[in-house]
Order: C-alpha cells, then sequence, then structure tokens
C-alpha cells in the first residue's frame, strides 16, 4: 500500500496519540512524549527541533516519523519516532517513511542518523526493520530502561552512500 506522505497538524493530534499508544509497545509516558514532541513542532514559536512527516491513507493517519538534530553535534541527527498503525504494519509503510526521512535527512546535510530502540522480545520486528534497512547496532546499555530491558542504539551513516539502501 502506497501512502500520501504529507505534515502532520493540530488536526491528527488525537489519531497520533491512538496509534502510538495502540502499537502495544510504548509506556503512556512515551506515548506523551510523541504528542509533545508534535506540539512543540507545531507551537506558536515553531521548534525546528522535532520535524514530523506523516503517512495518510487518504485522510487519514496511518503513520509518522519524527526528527531532528542532536544537539551539540556536528551533523548528527535523531531519528525520535517511527510508528505505524499496527493494523497497516508490514505492509511498507514504515520503509515509505523512512526512505522519506532519510531523504529530507541528506537534504538538510546529515551525516548520522541515531535511533534508539529496547531489547525487549516484542521490540524484536522493529529491531529487525532497522537492521534490513542499512542500520547497524552501535552500542548497548544494559538495564536502561528496566532491568533486563537494555538501551541498543543503532546508526546509519548517510555519508557513505547507504541512502541509496534506505529501502529494498
Ligand atoms: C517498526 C515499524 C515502524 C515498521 O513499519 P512497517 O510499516 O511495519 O514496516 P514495513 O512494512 O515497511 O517493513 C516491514 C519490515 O519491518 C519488520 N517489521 C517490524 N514490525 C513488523 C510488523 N508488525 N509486521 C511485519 N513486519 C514488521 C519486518 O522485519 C519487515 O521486514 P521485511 O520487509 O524484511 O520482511 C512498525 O512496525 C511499527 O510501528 N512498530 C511499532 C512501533 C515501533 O517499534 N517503532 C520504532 C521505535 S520508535
Amino acid at each position: 500500500m502506497s501512502c500520501s506522505l504529507r505534515p502532520v497538524g493540530h488536526a491528527h493530534r488525537a489519531r497520533l496519540e491512538q496509534l502510538t499508544r495502540a502499537t502495544g509497545l510504548f509506556r503512556e509516558e512515551e506515548v506523551a512524549t510523541a504528542v509533545e514532541l508534535l506540539d512543540a513542532s507545531l507551537g506558536e514559536r515553531g521548534t525546528d527541533d522535532y520535524r514530523f512527516v506523516g503517512a495518510f491513507d487518504r485522510e487519514n493517519l496511518v503513520g509518522y516519523a519524527c526528527w531532528g538534530p542532536t544537539p551539540g553535534t556536528e551533523a548528527t541527527w535523531d531519528l525520535y519516532w517511527i510508528v505505524v498503525d499496527r493494523e497497516r504494519q508490514g505492509a511498507g509503510v514504515g520503509t515509505q517513511l523512512l526512505r522519506e526521512t532519510e531523504r529530507r535527512l541528506a537534504a538538510d546535510g546529515c551525516r548520522l542518523v541515531v535511533v534508539e530502540t529496547s531489547s525487549r522480545a516484542d521490540y524484536a520486528p522493529t529491531r529487525r526493520f532497522y537492521e534490513a534497512r542499512g542500520f547497524t547496532r552501535a552500542a548497548t546499555i544494559s538495564g536502561y530502561y528496566a532491568p533486563g530491558d537494555d538501551l541498543v542504539i543503532y546508526t546509519k551513516d548517510l555519508a557513505d552512500g547507504d541512502l541509496a539502501r534506505a529501502a529494498p
């Protein structure tokens, strides 16, 4: 299924919250953070620290990605969120979002993309997603999120021509 990729606006706030929660992966605190980042990006003083792109099936938001420059670095950017509606996962929407995000990152001169995820078993498909799309497991911090729940950091070097391998 190919979606149209468009900005995420105020009108999509509740839907973004709902589809993030519906993945069943994130703690309530994390769901709230996703919404806060959207609010920050749409606020009156509109920050460029958090950028969003949404995947839409007609008017329905079915996924989104959020990224931003990593403070204090030279051309390193964080991919903060990439989420697809549980009902639509495995149909290429995440790949489409990632490809678009990387295209925009490259246009903004990004050198290194960093993404943080969890070692939990229920994140195995997420880790496979990153690994199949050119991300390398760069570091692990044991017990970071909780006992037995490690922080896994993936990176992708956009400067080495990996962009073309963003998606099969
Ligand atoms: C990770 C995620 C964004 C991928 O999006 P997607 O639309 O399901 O991914 P695609 O259909 O483009 O690609 C599917 C690939 O991702 C992996 N994958 C991840 N979750 C999957 C799922 N629930 N169903 C099927 N494949 C999944 C598979 O390994 C598959 O690889 P393949 O194409 O080599 O077989 C999405 O599954 C998701 O929202 N997961 C929950 C939230 C999450 O973990 N976000 C990242 C942390 S912020």
